[in-house]
């Protein structure tokens, strides 16, 4: 039995039990297996360690108020990985191996999920790669789909308080019409040199503009953006961004809480017009802002313009009941009135 402290779980590649693994291999799937060897022997010469012939999901697994054991949209996340396998040439799982995978994963590392009561989820990290080694940039004919998962808890170590951010003018996130959109490993790694030196000038998020002008805001490395402006809840339009899937339930639930919504291009100069402004995603629910700061040189200490929603650590009345709403949903404290929670039996 593990012996975790729900209390002071972070966001961490935690060892749990099993890893549920499929191959592909000579065009099919082979059968679904759970292991507790969680490594993949590979070939050195195997393409995703080249070409990053790799990509990912996220999603959470909750223990609700009447015990049920539940996961958050999961074939949102099957379809997000299916249209990210479509662009990198990969083959993809279908919705229902995608969800048996998950609910395996859930069932074999149940140790690992939190009792109701604790701010702790099961997070699920769905990897497919490219498993063939081989030279040619050409899509592999060998692919590993495996799900696993880690016990987790604040992404930034403290849920509903607010953070730093910085947008960095030197550097971008995806290129025009490039795979922002698109959930592959690659996008990742572009970020973590600017993450790096963001951290240590005490900054915890990168906010990306549109790479061919700079003139539109698009998302953070790690999450979507929203602002809110008296009644509305605008987030960017852009087709370099991750489709998220939490936005697209804060988007569900401001309308529910009858606000408007308002999804079209947001110049970088409307910063200064929202009062409150977050990221949100799946690993960091909702991430309210305390300022932006816009840097024409990340590495050097000028700051061109800083946007201010609030003192430090503080946190708006908007991103407090969207925060408040949404992870009630997931806890099952409130109806889920749209269907989102998956009950795993
Ligand atoms: N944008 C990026 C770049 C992300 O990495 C994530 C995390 O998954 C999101 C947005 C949020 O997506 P979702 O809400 O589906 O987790
Ligand atoms: C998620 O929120 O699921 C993510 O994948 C974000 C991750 C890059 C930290």
């Amino acid at each position: 039995m593990s012996q975790i402290n729900w209390q002071s779980l972070g966001f961490d590649a935690y060892r749990t039990r099993t890893l549920v693994t499929a191959r592909w291999k000579d065009g099919k799937w082979s059968d679904i297996s759970e292991s507790e060897d969680f490594a993949f022997h590979l070939d050195p010469f195997t393409c995703v360690f080249h070409y990053a012939f790799s990509c990912f999901e996220g999603l959470k697994a909750f223990t609700q108020k009447d015990g049920k054991i539940v996961i958050f949209r999961p074939f949102e996340n099957a379809h997000r990985l299916q249209r990210t396998a479509g662009f990198l040439g990969l083959p993809a799982p279908s919705d229902s191996m995608f969800i048996e995978m998950c609910e395996r994963c859930v069932k074999s590392n149940m140790e690992f999920l939190a009792p109701y009561g604790h701010d702790a989820s099961l997070y699920l990290r769905p990897l497919l790669l490219g498993a063939q080694p081989k030279m040619q940039l050409t899509p592999p004919d060998e692919a590993i789909f495996a799900v696993m998962c880690a016990p987790a808890g604040p992404y930034y170590g403290a849920n509903m308080r607010s953070f730093s951010g910085v947008i960095p003018l030197n550097y971008d996130r995806a290129a025009p019409k490039g795979s922002g959109s698109y959930k592959v490993g690659a996008n990742y790694a572009a970020t973590f040199r600017p993450y790096q030196i963001a951290h240590e000038q005490g900054y915890s998020e990168l906010l990306y503009l549109n790479s061919k002008t700079h003139e539109y805001v698009d998302e953070f490395g790690s999450s979507n953006f929203f602002g809110i402006k008296g009644n509305t809840y605008v987030t960017p339009l852009s087709d370099s961004v991750l489709p998220s899937i939490t936005n697209k339930s804060l988007q569900e639930i401001a309308v529910d809480l009858g606000m408007k919504v308002e999804k079209r291009p947001v110049r970088l100069e409307e910063l200064s017009e929202f009062e409150e402004a977050g990221g949100c995603g799946t690993a960091v629910v909702i991430t309210p802002m305390s300022h932006i700061d816009v840097k024409e040189v990340l590495e050097e200490e000028a700051v061109k313009t800083v946007y201010r929603y609030l003192p430090d650590g503080e946190v708006g009345p908007v991103c407090a009941k969207l925060y408040k709403t949404i992870t009630s949903i997931q806890k099952g404290e409130i109806e889920d009135i749209h269907g989102w929670c998956h009950e795993i039996r």
